[in-house]
């Protein structure tokens, strides 16, 4: 795979290759939308991510290719940069926006990158092409960044340059992601902690619906909106910083100062997704997968009901493994509006349950998904 990936980056730019970084993609075991609301998430990194291939150039440009995608781009160091259309290329771009903005001397570049994670399949391909950017460049420049410094810095490139509001949990999963382990990372201080991820007899599928995501963040920043405007109502009546930092007694005796029904929903997700989160780390740590697989259904319906983020093409993946004894739990992963499901199934019937749940997809919803056994994989770094 590499050797194919220095000769591409040969053939392109007429010079070798002198770093190959690898960044993975994640699945988020559960604890969603709550990132942004000071929650607690439990994301893995899985072995699909980015390659990025790089060396320094004379030109004093820095020249982007993808093997994934056709647009290219030669550019100047400048100042500062904008962003252009929806090109892929618009995500290292903002990397050096921002390492600029932070006061960083930058260098032309020869970038070639390659992904193996399926594109905006919520499983965080543009986090994954972002913090391979900055570790590369923090390297390469000598910026002297931490990693948790990488990870915030690219959260303000989604936030401010690319204009989606979101938290920290994808930056955050893919730079410090272990194999074989999940983070219990809490979002409102950033302590985490890598906790076994023991599966046993299971494996973790992953299935992505194939839906092309339309109007997703747009939808997304809705959503964050929402929980803003519970917020606030809430500190109407009580000193709170996030709306993970009450419970759901708490809410229950408070939620009556939230108007909109509508947002009074969205809110009752993101405190009872919290207990959720809490409750599935520690039936994980007593490896009571039937248990975790039970809090991963409630927070599928939940998101399903109350958050309204997963759709008829989530549902039926999810519908289809509660009704197998072989899979311990399931639910939609990321953001949502499409993108991915992922399932704890049985090792030994992984192949059924492929086999059948293809044919069962396709009828209801029309075209096929893709179904992948990932495991957990590790963080950034330099191969
Ligand atoms: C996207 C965002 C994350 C998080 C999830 C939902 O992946 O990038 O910050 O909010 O959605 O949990």
């Amino acid at each position: 795979m590499t050797e194919q990936l220095q000769e591409r980056f040969q053939s392109l730019f007429g010079q070798q290759n002198q770093h190959t970084f690898f960044s993975p993609g994640r699945v988020n075991l559960i604890g969603e939308h709550i990132d942004y609301n000071g929650g607690l998430v439990m994301p893995c990194a899985i072995t699909f991510g980015t390659y990025l291939l790089t060396a320094p150039n004379k030109e004093g440009k820095f020249r982007f290719r993808s093997i994934n995608f056709e647009e290219v781009l030669d550019i100047g160091v400048q100042p500062s940069y904008q962003k252009v259309g929806e090109y892929w290329y618009n995500y290292p771009v903002a990397v050096i926006h921002h390492f600029i903005k932070e006061g960083k001397q930058v260098q032309g570049m020869d970038m070639l990158f390659y992904g193996n994670v399926p594109i905006g399949s919520g499983l965080s391909s543009s986090a994954s092409i972002e913090i391979a950017t900055a570790y590369a460049l923090n390297q390469l420049c000598n910026a002297g960044f931490s990693k948790l410094d990488l990870v915030k810095l690219c959260k303000r490139v989604e936030n401010e340059f690319i204009g989606v509001n979101s938290g920290i949990m994808d930056q955050f999963a893919v730079t410090f992601g272990e194999a074989s382990k999940a983070l219990k990372l809490d979002c409102e201080t950033l302590d985490y902690e890598a906790v076994n991820c023991f599966l046993g007899d299971y494996l973790l599928a992953i299935i992505n619906t194939n839906k092309p995501r339309k109007l997703a963040e747009s939808k997304y920043n809705e959503r964050v909106g929402e929980c803003q405007a519970a917020l606030e109502s809430l500190k109407s009546e009580l000193d709170i910083n996030y709306l993970c930092d009450i419970d759901s007694e708490t809410f229950d005796k408070h939620k009556d100062s939230i108007e909109s029904d509508v947002v009074k929903d969205r809110a009752e997700h993101v405190v009872k997704e919290n207990e959720r989160v809490n409750h599935a780390a520690r039936e994980l740590a007593a490896h009571n997968l039937h248990k975790f697989g039970e809090l991963m259904y409630a927070s599928h319906e939940s998101l399903k009901n109350l958050y309204e983020v997963s759709g008829k093409e989530l549902d039926t993946i999810v519908e289809f493994c509660s009704l197998r004894d072989d899979v311990a739990g399931a639910r939609m992963t990321g953001a949502g509006f499409g993108g991915c499901a992922i399932a704890l199934v049985k090792k030994d019937s992984f192949q059924d349950f492929e086999d059948k749940l293809i044919p069962y997809y396709t009828e209801k919803i029309g075209y096929a998904p893709s179904v992948y056994s990932s495991l957990i994989g590790d963080g950034v770094k330099e191969i």
